[in-house]
């Protein structure tokens, strides 16, 4: 498909066939004691985008600025919708469904991003892809790195989560940890493609990571029988993803397929929730210290905070913030009563679900379709179970052992 740029901060539109990270006139402007301009988000003829949704076997693939080469060594889309009966029918939602992203060939969410990054540096001939990341971005691009054979450069802070590293490690990229911030690992990862060339895929500066998110929402419109559910509930860091949610349902909108975008519902811990209090608030110079123990959302000051905040409002949604002990609980209630293991990022949207049923209960009705967009799989992060759950003590091998063990006294 045709497309353009557009800088979602001034609308300063940019034609081109190069690759393109940031609009020239708001990049320059971020001062660090506010959330950072000049993101870019991909825009297409509005016509080409009905085509594409006519087409009755409609795909997202149809939606995408690149086309993807072989999808099939890196099988990103097509996520499970599990419908977790025992828990709709003890909150009173018959129409609950989760969107089960952390099914993605590298258990995140992520990977929809890196899946339409991936495209974009073979269609470009480049060979190697830097970005920086403290967990699920690098673990996908690295994933994706291996499958398309293209060399993945890594810069992590030094104190990233150990067990999201390892994955990107046996992927075969090239981690670097850095001694310093996510900001200066990220700093380092686009003077690293300005030294070197190739593709940079830092979350949010190359738009492609916005435009792969929103695969989600083409989905979830063709699985659904071309529908789309009444409400989104969203964990939200950076606000990319959310951002991406959002476009693929803007897509559709502008297609003629669908005449309203759902609501998106902001979910984040009360120790991390940089995007909710801009929401709220209209002021994006509020940052805070982060430090939720969902490692996957825990930002200060977001790269996306101000396309998400739009993005938010546009869609008529609201936010939903939580304590970390409530999604902790939220992560067990899920993997005890549905059979779904989710990482603690992605628990926090079913966490800002039940904080905000009443209110979604007065406003939409019980009958509302809802829709918990699940973004990673919870074997990323054992530890975080420490302390919180444990595996009982061994018994003696013998029948009168097993038969004290389950005997009432
Ligand atoms: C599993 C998971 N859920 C949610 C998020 C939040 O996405 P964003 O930072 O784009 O808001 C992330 C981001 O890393 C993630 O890895």
């Amino acid at each position: 498909m045709h497309f353009k740029y557009i800088c979602s901060d001034c609308g300063h539109e940019i034609v081109t066939d190069s690759v393109v990270y940031q609009c020239p006139v708001c990049a320059g402007k971020n001062p660090g004691n506010t959330f950072p301009q000049g993101n870019l988000i991909v825009e297409y003829d509005p016509d080409e985008l009905r085509l594409a949704a006519a087409k009755p076997d409609v795909s997202f693939f149809d939606f995408f600025p690149y086309t993807v080469p072989t999808p099939e060594v890196y099988p990103v889309g097509s996520t499970p919708i599990i419908r977790p009966k025992r828990i709709a029918e003890r909150y009173g939602f018959a129409n609950l469904m989760c969107k089960m992203d952390s099914a993605l060939p590298s258990g995140s969410f992520k990977d929809r991003a890196s899946q339409l990054v991936a495209a974009q540096a073979i269609a470009h001939h480049e060979n190697r892809i830097a970005l920086a990341s403290t967990g699920n971005a690098g673990a996908a691009m690295s994933c994706a790195g291996a499958a398309y054979g293209l060399d993945i450069i890594l810069f992590v802070p030094e104190t990233a989560p150990v067990n999201k590293l390892m994955q990107s490690v046996l992927y075969g990229a090239t981690v670097v940890p850095v001694h310093g911030t996510y900001d200066d690992a990220f700093a380092l990862s686009i003077e690293y493609t300005r030294h070197f060339g190739g593709i940079n895929r830092n979350t949010a500066y190359n738009p492609m990571t916005i435009e792969g998110k929103k695969s989600v929402s083409i989905e979830l419109f063709t699985q659904l029988g071309r529908k789309v559910p009444d409400v989104v509930y969203v964990p939200v860091g950076d606000g990319c993803i959310i951002a991406g949610v959002y476009k693929g349902f803007h897509d559709l909108l502008r297609a003629g397929a669908i005449s309203k975008v759902p609501h998106l519902v902001c979910c984040q811990s009360d120790r991390s929730d940089a995007i909710s209090r801009a929401f709220n608030a209209g002021n994006f110079s509020n940052l805070e210290h982060a430090d939720t123990r969902a490692d996957s959302i825990s930002v200060e000051s977001p790269a996306n905070g101000r396309m998400a905040v739009r993005c938010i409002r546009e869609s008529d949604g609201w936010t939903s913030i939580v304590s970390d002990s409530q999604i902790f609980a939220a992560q067990l209630e899920l993997a005890h009563d549905s059979g779904i293991f989710v990482e603690p990022a992605a628990a926090c949207a079913y966490a800002g679900f039940l904080a905000d049923r009443d209110h979604l209960a007065a406003k939409l009705g019980h009958d509302a379709s809802v829709c918990l967009l699940l973004t990673g799989i919870g074997f990323k992060d054992m530890a975080a179970f420490n302390g919180e759950v444990s595996i009982p003590p061994a018994i003696p091998n013998s029948v009168q052992a097993m038969i004290d063990r389950f005997s009432t006294k």
